[in-house]
C-alpha cells in the first residue's frame, strides 16, 4: 500500500503535536511530506530530525536561516521555505496527499483555502479559517474536490454521529462546551483573570487563542458558525450546551426524536486519527474511557449573560457576510491584547461588540471581501483596544 503523504500546517502547535504522537504509530500508512510552523526553529529542528520530511516552511526568513543552518550538520536533506507564500504552496503541493490545518487564527486561511482548492484530504483545525470565509471556502472544497474532515472535536463527533451523510434528517446539533477554566467564577474572579488562569484549562490541554476563547465562551460561538457551514444548518438548529466533563462531544437529534451522540476521553488524538484513517479506524493512543469512572454526565444551559461572546458569534452567524471575518478579527486582536496583559478578561466582548456595531455587513464574493473586512476589523479593534486597556 503506498503511504498517505501529510503536510502538517501547524506542526509546533497543539494540534501538531497530537498529529505526529498518532502519526509515529503508523509509518507504515503515513509519510510526512512537510512540516510547518511560523518560527519555532527549535521544536521544529526536532520534528525534521524524526519525522525527516521533504519539506520544511516557516513563515519568517530569520527562522529559515537559523533551520537551515541547525539542519546542514545534522546531513538532512528537508529542504527549508519561508514566506506566507511557501505556506499555500506546500498545502497544495501535487506530491501531498493530505492537510493538517493546525495553524492557528486567520493566519492559516491562504493555506487552509490553498489545501481545499487543490482538492486534498482537508484536516481541518483552523476553524477560524472556515469561520472567515464561509461559502467561499465550502465552495472551494466542492469545487477543487477536496474531501472535508473537521478536526474539531465537536464537528468531527457530529461527522461521525451524521454518518457522513451531512444534515438529512436532522432536527437540531447540540455542540457540547466545557464551560472553561471560569465556568463558575463569579464576576470579580473574571474581572482581575490573568492569561495564565485564563489558560488553565479543565480538561483539555491547548494553544493560548485557543484556551482564552474557550474562557470566553468564543471558542463556541466560532464552532457554532464552523457547525452551520459544515453541515449546512440554520443557526437556529445548533444549540449550545454545557457539559463540565467533556465526554460526550457532542450530539445531533434526528427528526424522530433519535439522539446520536459520540462519548470518548477530552484528548484530540481521538478526532486526529478519525480525520486521518476516515472510513477507516486507527488506533491513536488514548486510552478507553472508563464510565463506571466517569460515573455521571452533566448537562446545563450556558449563562449568556456572563459569557456575551456566545450571543455575538449567534448574531454573527446569523448575520453572514462578512460579519464572521469581522466578529474573528475583533476577537484574535482582543485575546492578543488580553495575552499580553494590555487588556481585561471581561474587556474582550467589550472590544468586539464594538467593532461589529461600527461595521456596514457586506456579502462575501471573494477572497478579497474577507481579508477586507478583516483588515478594517483589527485597525477598529486595535483602536478599541487600547482606547478600553488605557481606561482600565
Ligand atoms: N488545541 C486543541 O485542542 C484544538 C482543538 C480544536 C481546534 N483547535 C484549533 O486548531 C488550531 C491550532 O490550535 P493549537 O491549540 O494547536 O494552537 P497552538 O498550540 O498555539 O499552535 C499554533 C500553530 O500555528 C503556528 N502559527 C502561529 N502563527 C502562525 C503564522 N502566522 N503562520 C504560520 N503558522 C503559524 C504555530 O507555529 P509556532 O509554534 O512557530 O508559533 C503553531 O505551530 C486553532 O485554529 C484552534 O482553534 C485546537
Amino acid at each position: 500500500m503506498n503511504r498517505t503523504r501529510l503536510a502538517i500546517l501547524g506542526s509546533t502547535g497543539s494540534i501538531g503535536l497530537s498529529t505526529l504522537d498518532v502519526i509515529a504509530r503508523h509509518p507504515d500508512r503515513y509519510e510526512v511530506f512537510a512540516l510547518a510552523a511560523r518560527n519555532n526553529v527549535g521544536r521544529l529542528l526536532e520534528q525534521c530530525i524524526r519525522f525527516r520530511p521533504r519539506f520544511a516552511v516557516v513563515v519568517e526568513t530569520s527562522a529559515a536561516l537559523k533551520l537551515r543552518a541547525e539542519l546542514a550538520p545534522a546531513g538532512m536533506k528537508t529542504e527549508v521555505l519561508s514566506g506566507a507564500q511557501a505556506l499555500a504552496d506546500i498545502a497544495a503541493h501535487p506530491e501531498v496527499d493530505a492537510v493538517m490545518a493546525a495553524i492557528v487564527g486567520a493566519a492559516g486561511l491562504r493555506s487552509s483555502l490553498a489545501a481545499a482548492c487543490a482538492g486534498k484530504r482537508v484536516m481541518l483545525a483552523n476553524k477560524e479559517a472556515l469561520v472567515m470565509s464561509g461559502p467561499l471556502f465550502m465552495q472551494a472544497v466542492r469545487e477543487g474536490g477536496a474531501t472535508l474532515i473537521p478536526v474539531d472535536s465537536e464537528h468531527n463527533a457530529i461527522f461521525q454521529c451524521m454518518g457522513g451523510d451531512r444534515a438529512r434528517g436532522v432536527r437540531r446539533v447540540l455542540l457540547t462546551a466545557s464551560g472553561g477554566p471560569f465556568l463558575r467564577a463569579p464576576e470579580q474572579v473574571l474581572r482581575s483573570a490573568t492569561p495564565d488562569q485564563a489558560c488553565a484549562h479543565p480538561r483539555w490541554v491547548m494553544g493560548r487563542k485557543i484556551s482564552v476563547d474557550s474562557a470566553t465562551l468564543m471558542n463556541k460561538g466560532l464552532e457554532l458558525i464552523e457547525a452551520c457551514l459544515l453541515f449546512d444548518l440554520a443557526p437556529s438548529r445548533v444549540e449550545v450546551v454545557v457539559h463540565p466533563q467533556s465526554i460526550v462531544h457532542s450530539f445531533v437529534e434526528y427528526l424522530d426524536g433519535s439522539m446520536l451522540a459520540q462519548l470518548g476521553n477530552p484528548d484530540m488524538r481521538t478526532p486526529i486519527a478519525h480525520a486521518l484513517g476516515w472510513p477507516d479506524r486507527l488506533p491513536s493512543g488514548v486510552e478507553s474511557l472508563d464510565l463506571i469512572r466517569t460515573a455521571r454526565l452533566d448537562f446545563e444551559a450556558p449563562d449568556m449573560g456572563r459569557f456575551p461572546c456566545l450571543r455575538l458569534a449567534r448574531n454573527a452567524a446569523e448575520a453572514g457576510g462578512t460579519t464572521p471575518a469581522v466578529l474573528n478579527a475583533a476577537n484574535e486582536v482582543a485575546v492578543d491584547a488580553f495575552l499580553e496583559g494590555r487588556l481585561g478578561f471581561l474587556d474582550i466582548p467589550g472590544v468586539i461588540e464594538d467593532v461589529l456595531a461600527k461595521h456596514g455587513n457586506a456579502p462575501v464574493v471573494s477572497l478579497e471581501d474577507v481579508l477586507g473586512a478583516d483588515e478594517w476589523a483589527r485597525a477598529q479593534a486595535r483602536a478599541a483596544a487600547a482606547i478600553t486597556g488605557a481606561c482600565a
